[in-house]
């Protein structure tokens, strides 16, 4: 077991880090870890749909490379944000004393989340009733929608307009009213959702969090990764979410509106594929789904779903939803590493095993393990065995990709790399 010195960014290259299966595998502390070797951070697609906690700390908005002091954070055009959390995600990080506001950067392409989304998306799925998606709720799919339709406000349609606000507002309104019409239920609604606050106050508030997170310094042009690369700096890329809810190659429709996935990078950020480099995956040694969506190898016994959902803490870091539990099923994963070209593969949450029997699926055979022993850091006969099988599955399977580092823990120093 050694340090990480797999970890070689190229000058000029863009590495990705993503997670292969349907989020929350863990991709937060990895790239807190990994930060310190690169210039930039950047966060390409999704928006405060993601909860990326590194340590105690939950960034929904902000690349998880600000805790370390010497990166510059980047919000990428693919990214859609809304004010109103970014602005949390600065007073969280001030409150642990981490000012970020100087060196975050925000593309002016990214769109703009307003509360007209935020209750289309709750509206929408609330409507659907037992069919729902199971979304955040953040509004990320009708930001995305009205982008497509080209209608979205982008950060720099705002500034480019002293009418940009009142656009907003006429909107939210409008979207009120038609809710309202809609159902019977529409009122009720909109008065729990906008906490009994009329559509000026939530608006007050919402162009306050603008004014505080989104200052014009923050804001760059478009091509901010590429001079970045063109001057021999290093960047890496925090997928969020992940493979199976990328908008494209995911359990469509149970996935998110982005694309999650290594080819996102170049489109969210702006950058040829030329620059991308090493491609990280991340996967959780047992599987968790939140909302709805296939999930084959889901426990039918609830008292396991139960009891691994306390010992791991598997609620979701921004609904705070219990997830749903499972085994990893390794062909998922494998499709997963062919699709966005993986060369180095993270396996998280080893730790929760600990004293567990458990299972890994593939379609050869499953593989039964005893309950591994990390009491003193130091892995035992069992995640010996954990680990050559992975690593013998994935020379089988012929991918080129190695297995580089195991979670152990939610600290920063728990990762064993290989
Ligand atoms: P949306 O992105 O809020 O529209 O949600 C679409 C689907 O993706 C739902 O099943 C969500 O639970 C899931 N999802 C979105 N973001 C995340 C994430 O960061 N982790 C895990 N699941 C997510």
């Amino acid at each position: 077991m050694g340090k990480n010195n797999l970890i070689k960014p190229q000058a000029s290259k863009v590495d990705v880090l993503m997670g292969l299966q349907w989020g929350d595998e863990g991709k937060g502390k990895i790239v807190d870890t990994i930060a310190p070797h690169y210039d930039v951070v950047a966060r390409f697609g999704g928006g405060p749909n993601a909860g990326h906690s590194i340590g105690t700390i939950v960034l929904n908005q902000i690349p998880s490379g600000a805790l370390n002091l010497n990166s510059r954070n980047f919000i990428g055009n693919g990214c859609v944000i809304d004010p109103r959390i970014l602005k949390m995600d600065l007073e969280k990080l001030i409150e642990i004393g981490i000012d970020v506001s100087d060196r975050l950067y925000i593309s002016e392409r990214a769109k703009l989340i307003t509360p007209a989304e935020v209750l289309i998306d709750a509206w929408s799925e609330h409507k659907k009733g037992t069919n729902k998606i199971g979304s955040t709720g953040r509004g990320i799919s009708p930001t995305y929608t009205r982008h497509t339709a080209r209608e979205s406000m982008r950060v720099l349609d705002y500034f480019s307009s002293t009418t940009s606000f009142h656009k907003i507002r006429d909107h939210v309104r409008q979207v009120v009213d038609l809710i309202k019409l809609e159902r019977s239920d529409g009122e009720q609604f909109v008065h729990a959702l906008f906490s009994g606050s009329s559509v000026e106050q939530v608006m007050d508030v919402w162009k306050g969090s603008f004014d505080f997170a989104i200052p014009i310094k923050s804001v760059v042009e478009t091509d901010y990764i590429l001079n970045t690369l063109e001057k021999g700096c290093c960047v890496l890329a925090e997928g969020a979410q992940a493979h199976y809810l990328d908008i494209e190659l995911g359990d469509y429709p149970y996935v998110t509106s982005s694309h999650t996935t290594t080819a996102g990078a170049c489109i969210g950020l702006a950058v040829p594929p030329k620059y991308i480099g090493k491609v990280y995956g991340v996967i959780k040694a047992y599987a968790t789904r939140v909302g709805n969506g296939p999930f084959d190898d889901e426990f039918t016994d609830d008292k396991l779903t139960k009891y691994f959902r306390k010992k791991g803490h598997e609620y979701g870091a921004t609904t705070g939803r219990p997830r749903r539990i499972g085994w990893t099923n390794f062909d998922l994963v494998q499709k997963a590493i062919r699709a966005n070209g993986v060369d180095y593969l993270f396996i998280n949450k080893v730790d929760v095993l600990f004293n567990e029997k458990f299972k890994i699926i593939h379609s050869q055979c499953d593989h039964d393990f005893e309950g591994l022993d990390l009491k003193n850091k130091k892995p035992n006969l069992e995640l010996e065995n954990f680990i050559e099988l992975v690593q013998d599955w994935l020379q089988f399977s012929k991918s080129g990709t190695k297995l580089i580092g195991i979670g152990t823990g939610p600290g920063r120093d728990d990762v064993y790399y290989l």
